[in-house]
């Protein structure tokens, strides 16, 4: 089976992207990882991905004239390189409705709560200042709302007392690196299997 031609969309440190590729290196697993874009040069991502051999580009959103531009922009690069799944993994822009209606069905975010709760940035200091005592993360399909797609998967972890924002993303994160590789060869598999 050929693998789903997939690009990874990032703006930081990009541990999530580290944990695909390292997942991709299985040949059973359905998704390719064949282009990464940052809209921040400095990411540290961008070094993961060189490391791998894998295509990267700095999409810069300050670049753009409006968040259409920049979308457009992003558009352009994954049609050229005929990507056919995107992975949102800590890619922090909120996309334009066009884009992600474009993308429909094609396109996967990893978010640091669990939804329907805690949704948009600072997802774990809204955790501990509701006062939770379970978080964790989920993959879902992107809607133009932000946050709300159809939930793929979904992990929790405890939230300990004496946690900080720290801490608890820390926790967080480690769930995320087993549910998103989990989640993107689930669907991966799905689009070879079921898709048209
Ligand atoms: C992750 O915790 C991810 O869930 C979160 O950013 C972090 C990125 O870490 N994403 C969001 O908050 C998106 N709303 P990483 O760059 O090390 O993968």
């Amino acid at each position: 089976m050929q693998k789903v031609k997939t690009a990874v969309l990032i703006s930081g440190s990009g541990s999530n992207l580290q944990a695909l590729i390292d997942a991709a290196k299985d040949d059973a697993w359905p998704a390719g990882i064949a282009l990464v874009i940052s809209n921040k040069a400095d990411a540290y991502g961008l070094t993961r991905a060189e490391r791998a051999g894998i295509a990267t580009m700095v999409i810069d959103h300050r670049d753009y004239d409006g968040r259409e531009a920049f979308d457009t922009a992003i558009d352009d690069a994954l049609q050229d390189h005929a990507i056919e799944l995107v992975c949102l993994a800590g890619f922090m822009r909120i996309l334009t409705a066009d884009f992600t209606t474009n993308w429909k069905g094609r396109m996967l975010n990893i978010h640091p709560s669990l939804l329907p709760s805690f949704r948009g940035i600072n997802a774990q200091k809204q955790a501990l200042d509701a006062g939770v005592k379970i978080s964790g993360c989920t993959v879902h399909l992107v809607t133009p709302d932000l946050d709300d797609g159809p939930i793929i998967g979904q992990s929790a972890v405890p939230v300990k007392d004496g946690d900080t924002v720290e801490t608890l993303s820390q926790r967080i994160l480690a769930a995320e690196h087993v549910l998103y590789p989990e989640c993107v060869g689930k669907y991966a598999g799905w689009m070879r299997e079921y898709g048209g």
